[in-house]
């Protein structure tokens, strides 16, 4: 297969970079530079390598560098903004702070005939973003672009196959930033787009069935999606030797465990072991009001119940866990040390001897995940579900958790998502109801009510760190409120949420 390697400095775009390659068929793998070494380049026959942005002056005290050998492997190299400074920097040229302001945003870019450019007008739009710039061209490159502000926006070596760019091909913003990556993948590094989704749950099933052979592996299914496809992965590959523990605690959504169970047990024939912990969890929650000490609780008590189902089964050698390529990354941008102290289920790991840990997703970007799924025949609603925390409606409870307080809001939540479904093309990224502590007056025919008052909460986001209030139409918000105070005995009031993030979160607690 072939491989290019994202060697990362440190740059806030550097997941983005995998991601573009990757959606070009071409595996990449991001790596730190203080984990690589030239050695480590050449055993693993990249086809091509690139050097990502980073925060840092290439003539600060301890900036990150790298062996200047790199550049005489004879594999294609293509340096973006940091990445590109170093390269001018390692071969000679001169690096500058600009003495005017920082060059930022939407830039207009002057290229001139080049492998790199190849497809591209003269002049297109790029997407800028550095203070320090190339001043000064090693012996041995050619300029190859320009902006007003930045003589050597692109530099190429007169005959290596090194290039350098100022500006970020791997944003949208760049007009040809894809025609820039698919240049240097296809023609550049000679690559073949032989990373596909098929190919990759084929040789996962074919790796696992060798090396798991007569093992009993155990996995904690949570309903989310990356836990659910590892699940069914595995499940290709060992069959029955595949236990998957469903811990029920009594958190979920309405309908949310039968799903899983359904799903699961029925239609893909797995062992599943749905293990009812809701008293439990609830007798242990009892009194609790502090979002932190519920989040607290919630995550010892799964790992207590868990344990606890784990040595009732017997033997088991493997514990699986859906960790993806995002949780790695961000845990230790690629440091193998991190990588290992990083666990899905906060710690399991240490309180049950196993003798392996498995991570099929490890290298999966989310959207990767999603095919897998797909394509291993789970249902769409599954794999396209929207985010739900692992503390599940213990923290869009505010207050006490009470079974009734739990059933209120499941019966409120499940008409928001009914009618949202219903009635909007395309679904806000995340939506659901929260139960507030407040409770007012109302009036019910004759008589006055004194319920709950249930809070609707929808965003737009992609990334969840920022998110926008959604503007679900009046007419769908007028038939929720009224379905919710009409169906759901105990709540008077209906009041929908319009804080963006930052201030708020997306979730109450
Ligand atoms: P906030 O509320 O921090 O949420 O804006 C951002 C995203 O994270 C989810 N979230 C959690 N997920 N455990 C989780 O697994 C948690 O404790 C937790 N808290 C928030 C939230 O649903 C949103 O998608």
């Amino acid at each position: 297969m072939n491989k290019i390697l994202v060697l990362d400095f440190g740059g806030q775009y550097n997941q983005l970079i995998a991601r573009r390659i990757r959606d070009m068929h071409v595996y990449a793998e991001i790596e730190s530079y203080r984990s690589m070494t030239v050695e480590m380049i050449r055993e693993r026959a990249y086809k091509g390598i690139v050097f990502t942005g980073g925060p840092n002056s290439v003539y600060e005290d301890g900036a990150p560098g790298f062996d200047p050998a790199v550049l005489d492997l004879d594999i294609p190299v293509l340096g973006i903004c940091y990445g590109a400074q170093l390269i001018a920097y390692m071969s000679g040229g001169k690096v500058q702070k600009s003495e005017q302001s920082s060059e930022y945003g939407k830039t207009t870019l002057y290229t001139e005939p080049d492998a790199l450019f190849k497809g591209m007008p003269e002049t297109s739009i790029c997407w800028m973003s550095h203070t320090d710039y190339i001043s000064e061209l090693p012996d041995d490159y050619l300029r190859t672009a320009y902006t007003v502000q930045c003589p050597y926006a692109g530099i190429r070596h007169k005959e290596k196959k090194i290039y350098a760019i100022q500006f970020h091909p791997e944003v949208t913003h760049t007009e040809y930033g894809k025609q820039i990556f698919r240049n240097f993948l296809f023609d550049i590094c000679g690559c073949a787009p032989d990373w596909t989704m098929d190919d990759f749950i084929d040789r996962s099933v074919e790796q696992y069935r060798n090396e798991l052979r007569d093992k009993n592996v155990l996995l904690a299914l949570s309903g989310g999606v990356d836990s659910a496809v590892t699940a069914v992965l595995l499940h290709r590959a060992v069959g029955d030797h595949l236990t998957c523990v469903f811990v029920d605690h009594g958190l979920l959504r309405k309908g949310e465990a039968e799903e899983v169970e359904n799903t699961f047990r029925n239609t893909f024939g797995m062992n599943l072991i749905r293990v009812d912990a809701r008293d439990r969890f609830l007798t242990r929650l009892a009194g609790v009001t502090d979002p932190e000490l519920k989040r607290k609780i919630i995550g010892e008590e799964f790992i207590r119940t868990f344990e606890t189902e784990a040595h009732l089964l017997g033997k088991m050698h493997v514990l699986a866990q859906g960790t993806i390529y995002p949780d790695i990354v961000e845990s230790g941008k690629g440091d193998s040390a991190v990588i290992k102290s990083h666990h899905n289920v906060g710690g399991l790991p240490s309180v049950i001897a196993f003798e392996r840990i498995v991570e099929p997703l490890r290298y999966l970007f989310k959207d990767e995940v999603r095919e897998v799924g797909i394509k291993l025949g789970l249902p769409t609603d599954l794999v396209y579900r929207q985010p739900f925390p692992g503390p599940g409606l213990a923290v869009r409870i505010i207050g006490e958790i009470t079974r009734e307080k739990l059933e209120l809001l499941q019966e409120a939540d499940a008409i928001l998502r009914e009618e949202i479904k219903n009635s909007m093309r395309k679904a806000p990224d995340q939506y659901f109801a929260a139960l507030t502590n407040t409770r007012s007056v109302g009036v019910m025919g004759d008589a006055r009510t004194y319920g709950y008052t249930i809070a609707l909460r929808a965003v737009e986001t992609d990334d969840f760190m920022t998110a926008e209030w959604t503007r679900i139409p009046w007419e769908c918000l007028a038939v929720i409120s009224n379905r919710i105070t009409n169906e759901v005995h105990g709540v008077s009031r209906v009041v929908y949420d319009i804080t963006s993030k930052p201030p708020g979160t997306v979730e109450w607690e």
